[in-house]
């Protein structure tokens, strides 16, 4: 694109083109998890049986919607950058510990491996957010909201173990 019609300032300037980029990248990761946490709690919404479990199919059946928008939000971040939104085969999964357990009781199972996802993209977009602190004020407000979603998610599903361990059963 012609230096004419990029903004002289801020993070679409021709001299941030390198934080940019990195930024995308960064963005993308981001992308890419939101997008394999709602293949996570689908799966994980449905699998579980028993009386316990429904709790838990009602709080992922709510999340599924919020991780969801996250993905389209880092999407359209990313095209506003002058990135491109990466196709399926670019895809490579990491959440082996979100993977539907022996038993469909186990809700323990599940339990931890929220939490385990929420904790990964929470430490992931602090990341982007210290990145963005100085060079990019709407990714950054963007992300702190984000942030505060996946703190909720990883609180109530703190709650949930704490109830078991409680129990001894966690
Ligand atoms: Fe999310
Ligand atoms: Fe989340």
């Amino acid at each position: 694109m012609s230096t004419e019609t990029t903004p002289g300032q801020g993070i679409l300037s021709e001299t941030k083109r390198a934080e940019r980029d990195e930024l995308i990248e960064l963005l993308t990761r981001a992308y890419w998890m939101e997008i394999e946490t709602v293949m996570s709690y689908i799966a994980n919404s449905i699998n579980p049986d028993g009386v316990r479990a429904q709790e838990i199919i009602e709080s992922l059946t709510e999340d599924i919607q919020e991780e969801l928008a996250h993905a389209n939000q880092f999407g359209q971040r990313i095209k506003e950058l002058y990135g491109t939104v990466p196709g399926s085969m670019e895809f490579t999964p990491e959440q082996s510990y979100l993977q539907p357990p022996d038993h469909q009781t186990d809700i323990v199972h599940v339990i931890k491996g929220v939490i385990e996802a929420e904790t990964g993209a929470i430490e992931h977009y602090n990341r982007i957010i210290d990145y963005t602190d100085e060079i990019d004020p709407v990714t950054n407000d963007m992300v702190i909201a984000i942030l505060r979603d996946e703190e909720g998610h990883r609180r109530l599903f703190e709650g949930f173990l704490r109830e078991y361990e409680v129990e001894g059963l966690a």
